[in-house]
């Protein structure tokens, strides 16, 4: 496999790995602080990053290359609010999309077309998951700090984790 792709495919893995720990980490933090639904939703969506990072791992493995784990920072543990984890979760998202569209940029320029065949399952699921995350910040926003509206809103998360399990 090339060199520049498999790296570029390394680093991926670990920016899935550490989005799976964020998600985690946030899932966490709400479990703790009252807002089981979104708990629910956030470990789900942790085990999701999981897949995208094993998708891409057994890619390069399947390739005849060699997945690598690196070194995975520590997430954020405290936050403010509900809000501003959704909110975090969106700028979190499209740097995942940038970095996603960076990779599939490699794979042009090195003529990889059979990896970027496979990167257009990420890029849909990004478009996926940017618009998902940006509906659920522009409801939070409108509930404002309204603490009945966020009770509404962790019910609403705890539907949509046992509704879909899909691209959350
Ligand atoms: Fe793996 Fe939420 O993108």
């Amino acid at each position: 496999m090339n060199q520049k792709v498999e790296n570029a495919l390394n680093e991926q893995i670990r920016k899935e790995e550490y989005s799976s720990r964020l998600y985690l980490a946030m899932a966490i933090w709400c479990e703790a602080n009252g807002y089981p639904g979104a708990a629910t939703f956030l470990y789900e969506h942790a085990d999701e990053e999981r897949m995208h990072m094993l998708k891409l791992v057994h890619y390069v493995n399947d390739r005849g290359g060699q997945a690598k784990l690196l070194e995975v920072e520590v997430p954020p543990l405290n936050y403010a609010s509900l809000t501003e984890i959704f909110t975090e979760i969106l700028k979190h998202e499209k740097f995942i999309t940038e970095s996603i569209n960076s990779v599939y940029e490699i794979t042009l320029n090195e003529k990889d077309y059979t990896t970027a065949n496979f990167l257009q399952w990420f890029i849909t699921e990004q478009i996926e998951e940017e618009s998902l995350f940006s509906t659920i910040l522009d409801k939070m926003k409108l509930i404002g700090g309204d603490k009945a509206g966020m009770f509404h809103m962790d019910k609403e998360l705890e539907g949509m984790a046992a509704g879909t399990g899909e691209s959350a």
